[in-house]
């Protein structure tokens, strides 16, 4: 019999490719969706799948503990994948309690209803690289066992949460994942990222529709891979015996800047021509340099990534070429 899998926050860039990812495989997909008043953006990133029926929408929203209790007791899930968040770092200073609210207690919520309502059911927690802040192996990585010290709202919240799952993995036995992930992006990542922002920005320059890029800070370093590839990673962390914690990272580091040179001259461009800096991209406090040691996830899970950091910002310039010149 084919599994049942639940997405919390369908509609992510993650989700998107997760949902295509574990249909491939055969599972009966559900996925939560939240009330807009615009519909039309409630399924943006799965209005293929979801105009085909492949997936079963239910609405949810994680500062609603009722709808969690209905969604994850009547959809009786194998494998629930947790991707839901307030997901934008700089957007959680200016909005700090509703990003714990729904990152920290929405994971309670998760947790508690899956405790009481659907005990098999395996947990995906999607933490991140921003638990880290600015803590690092003196070998100049971050793995599962260099300190958690977040320096924003977001890493604060995602730590938490992060706690909570080891909590209810020991306590009550059940089997919580919580992913360690780095930086990853898609052309499906939203556009007040750095790299999609700077992509678009630098695609419709280049077609004269724009005459600047206007971003933060050009020094901080980071580990950037692909999303598709991370998704399977979440997929291998749940047909594992054992739960389990894993750091999923390339290994590699860049800074904004070497992105933003790399998207400039792959399109013809000198970047200095076109880029400024404006103080309100950036933070309070700053996450400095992330580099990730994806050793466990290697070795436990046969994890490795496809894309390379090229071939990744390469697909990204091509879909807003395309996406621009219709
Ligand atoms: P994303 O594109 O921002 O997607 C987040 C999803 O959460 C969206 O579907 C959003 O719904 C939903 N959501 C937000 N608030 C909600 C609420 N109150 N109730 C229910 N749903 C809510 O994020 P992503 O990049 O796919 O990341 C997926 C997860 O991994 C997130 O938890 C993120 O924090 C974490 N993470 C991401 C990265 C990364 O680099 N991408 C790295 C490490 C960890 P709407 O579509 O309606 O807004
Ligand atoms: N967003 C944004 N916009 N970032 C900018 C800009 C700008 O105009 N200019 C410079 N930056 C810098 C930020 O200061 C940060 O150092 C870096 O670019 C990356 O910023 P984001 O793309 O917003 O990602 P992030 O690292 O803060 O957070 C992402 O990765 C985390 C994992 O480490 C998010 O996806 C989080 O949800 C995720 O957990």
């Amino acid at each position: 019999m084919s599994k049942n899998a639940l997405i919390v926050g369908a509609n992510g860039q993650d989700a998107s490719y997760l949902a295509e990812f574990l249909l491939e495989k055969g599972y009966k997909v559900h996925g939560t969706i939240r009330r807009n008043s615009v519909p039309e953006s409630q399924t943006t990133r799965i209005e293929g799948i979801r105009e085909s029926g492949l997936i079963d929408l239910h609405y949810m929203d994680l500062t609603d503990t009722i709808s969690v209790d209905s969604v994850v007791k009547e959809t009786q899930a194998d494998e629930i994948y947790h991707l839901a968040a307030q997901s934008h770092v700089q957007v959680s200073f200016e909005l700090p309690k509703y990003t714990l609210d729904v990152n920290s207690g929405g994971t309670l919520a998760i947790l508690e209803a899956v405790r009481r309502f659907s005990p098999h059911s395996k947990v995906y927690h999607a933490a991140t690289s921003e638990m880290f802040g600015n803590s690092c192996d003196a070998d100049g990585f971050q793995r599962e066992t260099t300190p958690l010290i977040p320096v924003s709202p977001y890493g604060c919240s995602k730590l938490y949460a992060h706690s909570l799952c080891h909590n209810y993995r020991n306590a009550y036995k059940m089997f919580i994942c919580s992913g360690i992930l780095f930086n990853h992006e898609s052309p499906r990542r939203g556009i007040n990222f750095v790299t999609n922002k700077t992509v678009l920005e630098a695609v419709k320059i280049k077609l004269g529709m724009s005459k600047k890029l206007v971003l933060g800070n050009l020094y901080s370093k980071r580990d950037w891979g692909h999303a598709k590839d991370y998704v399977e990673a979440m997929w291998l962390m749940l047909q594992q015996d054992k739960p389990n914690d894993f750091v999923i990272a390339t290994g590699e580091t860049r800074s904004v800047k070497e992105m933003v040179k790399y998207v400039f001259s792959k399109l013809g461009m000198n970047w200095e021509d076109h880029v400024q800096t404006d103080k309100k991209f950036e933070r309070p406090e700053e996450l400095d340099y992330l580099r990730g040691d994806p050793t466990k996830a290697k070795q436990l899970l046969s994890w490795k990534p496809k894309y390379t950091f090229e071939s990744m910002m390469d697909e990204m310039i091509e879909y807003w070429l395309k996406e621009l010149k219709k």
